[in-house]
């Protein structure tokens, strides 16, 4: 099966953009299953439940969060209740939704796994290597795909390279910037350091670039705005083998 991971969709203008968008590059490509980071779908960051709604009706099936997964308290019992939304598994049991899910896709179970780094991130976090060794005894599928929500290239490909032949793919995301190094590691899972971003290309992460330019020479606080403009869909195309799981071609895309 052919599966498409979109990077971190950030605000009202790249939601809609990806609904542009993302119908005729599901028909074009023959994509079976499209996941997507909704972490700063809603404008000033995290995800609403109009945000996540407006991604599964542009045609998202799953949405993975990251370190914006608890910023607006009026989504926490839609990652409870909603089967096909998953968050970093590492933060602590107690907290809102679940960080791995099993979907029944009628011929087939997929399962999706969310983590975040422990390098740079919140230093409170269960190890994410050690935590995807407990997550993966919970996987009803060969069909496994992992979000892994990171700040630094290292961690991120040594979590891949970790668990090459045990997953289908792993798929960075985080900093809003495209790596180009989409292949398939040695024993089978399809790999990309980070998909990128859907949003404004001039921008800061998807931010007005003078707010980001002033912080960084201020230090003050501002609130952030969303930049304007052309944008780009960022994200990974893995061809899976349904019988056996393993990643059979690994490519990157870029959309404008
Ligand atoms: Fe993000
Ligand atoms: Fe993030």
């Amino acid at each position: 099966m052919r599966i498409m991971c979109i990077g971190d969709v950030v605000g009202s203008v790249g939601c809609r953009f990806l609904r542009d968008r993302l119908p005729s590059v599901k028909r074009f490509n023959g994509v079976d299953l499209v996941i997507c980071n909704g972490e700063n779908s809603a404008d000033g960051n995290g995800m609403t439940a109009v945000s996540a709604h407006y991604l599964f009706d542009s045609g998202v099936d799953a949405i993975t969060l990251g370190n914006h997964a608890f910023r607006r308290q009026e989504v926490y019992g839609m990652l409870d209740e909603n089967p096909f939304i998953v968050r970093p598994a590492n933060f602590p049991d107690r907290v809102p939704g679940k960080g791995i899910i099993n979907l029944d896709m009628g011929r087939r179970i997929v399962t999706i796994i969310n983590l975040m780094g422990n390098m740079g991130m919140d230093d409170g976090l269960e190890n994410a290597f050690d935590c995807a060794d407990r997550l993966l005894e919970q996987a009803e599928s060969k069909i496994i795909l992992l979000d892994f929500h990171a700040e630094t290239t290292s961690e991120k490909r040594a979590l891949g390279y970790y668990l090459d032949g045990r997953v289908s793919a792993v798929f960075g995301t985080h900093t809003h910037v495209q790596t180009s190094d989409a292949q398939v590691l040695p024993n089978g899972t399809g790999y990309i350091t980070d998909l990128g971003m859907t949003g404004t290309i001039h921008s800061v992460l998807g931010v007005k670039t003078d707010i980001i330019i002033n912080r960084f020479r201020t230090k003050l606080p501002a609130r952030f705005e969303l930049a304007d403009g052309a944008c780009r869909l960022e994200a990974a195309l893995f061809e899976i083998d349904d019988k056996n799981g393993k990643c059979l071609n690994a490519e990157s895309m870029r959309i404008e």
